[in-house]
């Protein structure tokens, strides 16, 4: 089972002037179609300290596999999700933002205006979702089947005993 985290990264919402429906879409989407269970769910401004803070204590808590953030991924000079996640992981998952830019280029140009970025700190994947319902449902649609395995490779036990073994040269156990 997935142990979800959703962050949602937005002004508006932090201040209570706008309703949080991405959050939530999130949440019920990865519940449904991936038996997901939430385990913690925010709502913090556009401010790095803010989302590095709460993705920190998320990941290093050992409760949650996934943490998947909402909004902030745009031009504005507000927006800093993608420095903010970029600064707290330890290996960079390209292959999630680059899936979601192509599979969303077919449906606006406005596709190309995501930096969204996607890592893993420690045993969690943090990957960026645009700040739209619409942008979240269409881009989530690209990585869900790709999520499950994610996780499961991120769950695998360290073996080092198996490499002490590794002529150089020789097939690498992962
Ligand atoms: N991707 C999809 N599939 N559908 C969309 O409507 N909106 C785009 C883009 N990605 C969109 C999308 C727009 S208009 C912007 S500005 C960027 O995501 C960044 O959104 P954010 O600033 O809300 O994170």
């Amino acid at each position: 089972m997935i142990r979800l985290g959703v962050l949602t990264i937005s002004d508006r919402a932090a201040h209570g002037e706008a309703e949080d429906r991405s959050g939530p879409l999130i949440a019920q989407t990865l519940v449904q179609q991936l038996a997901a269970e939430v385990v913690v769910q925010a709502v913090v401004p556009d401010e790095r300290p803010s989302i590095e803070n709460l993705l920190v204590q998320w990941a290093d808590g050992g409760q949650v596999d996934l943490v998947l953030t909402t909004g902030g991924t745009g031009f504005a000079p507000r927006d800093v999700t993608p420095e903010a996640t970029i600064s707290v992981i330890q290996r960079r998952a390209p292959g999630f933002a680059e899936a979601m830019r192509a599979a969303s280029m077919r449906i606006t140009p406005h596709a190309m205006l995501s930096r969204a970025t996607a890592g893993i700190r420690g045993r969690t994947l943090i990957i960026n979702l645009p700040g739209s319902p619409k942008a979240v449902a269409e881009n989530l649609a690209v990585i869900l089947p790709a999520l499950s395995h994610a996780v499961e490779l991120l769950q695998q036990e360290e073996t080092p005993a198996a490499y002490e073994h590794a002529l150089p040269g020789e097939h690498q156990p992962r």
